[in-house]
Parts: C-alpha cells; sequence; structure tokens
C-alpha cells in the first residue's frame, strides 16, 4: 500500500490486515499503550473543511504512536487557489513523512498522492470517507463477531460515506442495502466498482424511495445513517430537509428490526433531521464506540503506511 485513498483500491488481504493492525493496537493501548512505532515520524494534516474527529483522531494517533502531527488550517494553504495540490504535494513532501488531507473535490487528494514523494491519506473528500469507512468495519467487527453475512442497511443521502460502506462491505462479504431519495442514491459507476471488488456472499440492492423500506430493516443487523447535507452542500439544505424527511432513522423506522440491531451514524449528528434525538442517544445506537474506533482504524493505516520506511 503506497497510499490510502479509498478502500476500492485495497485486497480483501490488505482490508483484512488493516483491521488485524487496528485491533491490535486498541487492545494495546488499553493494557497501557502503544509502542513507539512511529518514532520521529511526521505527519501533515491538511484541511479545506470544518473536522473534529478526524483532525484530533489522527493527530492523537500520532502522538501515542511516537511521532507528531501538524495541523493545517484551510486558511493556511488555500489548496486550489493560492496553490495547486500539485505543488502542496511536492514542497510537504519535503518536510513531512506523510500527508493526510481532508478535501472537497476527490480529484485533489488524487493529484496529491500522483505528486507526493510520501504516502497520501484521503481524510474525506466528496467522492468517499474510506478512514471513516474502515473504523466503521471495526465497529461492526466487534459488535457483530465478524463481517461476513452481516446486513447493512444505509438510510438517507447516497454520499461519500454511503460509497466507502458500499466497497468496504463488498471485500468484507456483507449485504449493503441503500435506502434513498429518487436520485440521490449512489452511480452506476459505484455498482459497477461493487460489482468488481463483491466477494463470496456480498451483495448489494438499492431502493429508491421508502417502500421497500420496512422489510431490509426487519433483516437489518446494522441501520447506518448520515448527514443530508455533507460539507459543501449548504445551499441544498432546506431542499434537502424537506426531500428526505420521510428517511429520519427513528423510533417509527426501527420498530420491525430486531433487538441487536445496532443504529451507526459517523457523526456529526443532526438530531431531529437524519436521526431523532432517542435513536441517536438510545439503546442500540453504537455512534461513540464508532467515533472511538476512528483513533484505532486510523493509527493502522499510520503504522502501514509509515512505520519502517525510510
Ligand atoms: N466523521 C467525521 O469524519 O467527523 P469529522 O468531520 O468531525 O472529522
Ligand atoms: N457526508 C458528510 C460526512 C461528514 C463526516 C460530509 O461530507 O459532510
Amino acid at each position: 500500500m503506497n497510499h490510502f485513498l479509498g478502500l476500492a483500491d485495497l485486497s480483501v488481504g490488505q482490508l483484512k490486515g488493516l483491521l488485524d493492525t487496528a485491533v491490535s493496537l486498541k487492545q494495546a493501548q488499553k493494557q497501557g499503550g502503544n509502542e513507539p512505532l512511529l518514532a520521529g515520524k511526521t505527519l501533515a494534516m491538511v484541511f479545506q473543511k470544518p473536522s473534529l474527529r478526524t483532525r484530533v483522531s489522527f493527530e492523537m494517533g500520532m502522538v501515542q504512536l511516537g511521532g507528531h502531527a501538524l495541523y493545517i488550517s484551510p486558511a493556511e494553504v488555500q489548496m486550489g487557489t493560492r496553490e495547486t495540490p500539485a505543488d502542496v504535494a511536492r514542497v510537504l513532501s519535503g518536510y513531512v513523512d506523510g500527508i493526510m488531507a481532508r478535501v472537497f473535490a476527490h480529484q485533489d487528494v488524487l493529484e496529491l498522492a500522483e505528486y507526493a514523494a510520501v504516502p497520501v491519506i484521503n481524510g474525506l473528500s466528496d467522492y468517499n470517507h474510506p478512514a471513516q469507512g474502515l473504523a466503521d468495519l471495526l465497529t461492526i467487527l466487534e459488535h457483530k463477531d465478524g463481517l461476513a453475512g452481516v446486513k447493512l442497511v444505509y438510510v438517507g443521502d447516497g454520499n461519500n460515506v454511503a460509497r466507502s460502506l458500499l466497497f468496504g462491505a463488498m471485500l468484507s462479504g456483507m449485504n449493503f442495502a441503500l435506502a434513498t431519495p429518487a436520485g440521490y442514491g449512489l452511480a452506476e459507476a459505484d455498482f459497477a466498482v461493487a460489482d468488481r471488488l463483491k466477494t463470496a456472499g456480498a451483495s448489494y440492492v438499492a431502493y429508491e424511495g421508502v417502500a421497500g423500506l420496512s422489510t431490509a430493516v426487519a433483516q437489518a443487523d446494522v441501520i447506518y445513517t448520515d448527514t443530508w447535507t455533507s460539507m459543501g452542500q449548504e445551499e441544498e439544505k432546506q431542499k434537502r430537509q424537506t426531500l428526505f424527511a420521510p428517511y429520519q432513522v427513528n423510533q417509527q423506522l426501527l420498530d420491525p428490526a430486531q433487538p441487536d440491531c445496532i443504529v451507526m451514524h459517523c457523526l456529526p449528528a443532526y438530531r431531529g433531521y437524519e436521526i431523532s434525538a432517542d435513536v441517536a442517544d438510545g439503546p442500540q445506537s453504537v455512534m461513540f464506540a464508532q467515533a472511538e474506533n476512528r483513533l484505532h482504524a486510523q493509527k493502522a493505516i499510520l503504522v502501514n503506511l509509515l512505520a519502517n520506511k525510510k
């Protein structure tokens, strides 16, 4: 692995390796601390958008592994206006051992990777959110005792998070169902990637409308939702709130679900919109375990890309 840009770039073995590493790094940390596997290593974190989880978990991940991380705010670099991603990549490569970037256009993170002499990690783009996807798989693994055969129903907007989950699910032998309003699902091209990644037992289905939802929910091991309005789509917020209202993950939607069905959300959560407050903060929600797992999953990515490399 030279970069971490998307789960679709990984083989089944690489994904499993990252999850195994995350499990053991988590265990080591809980038992007293991680070995300084990244002593002397540095990570530049370039952000074009706000962040709580991604910023803090990558930074603390580096610190806990003996390395150092540098946060670079959107106003500082102004990637794409003050400097091209290619120039940012070439400059940072002279200073640091790795670059993590949160961007608007996916093309920018691809360009960073093309021109960087050091590994590049995608910390969310408009296309995908693979670090989140990896942490989500870790969370499902912990709650469901394995991934193969797990039925995940994603309800709401077919966005960057949904796309990474689809790809991760296909590599892990999961059954993925997507329920979105018409025109807000994933693209044909995404399902073509899913077809390429599909391992034994994996399947996907996409519903437009809420008609198939209660049947899907009744069989679900995991219900997942995310904000209806992603960063960069703020001008569509009103329209989306109206259109997505029937897709709220609330007690009524969960009624047909099995009692051990878990509810996931990558956060930030907008209670009263994509998820009701009682469900977000209720017994089936694992969203804070999921948030914590960002730390452990990201450490696995960092160790894989930065440890034992010059
Ligand atoms: N889930 C997630 O990526 O959160 P942040 O936007 O706070 O990093
Ligand atoms: N889909 C959301 C995820 C936030 C972590 C966004 O892109 O804003």
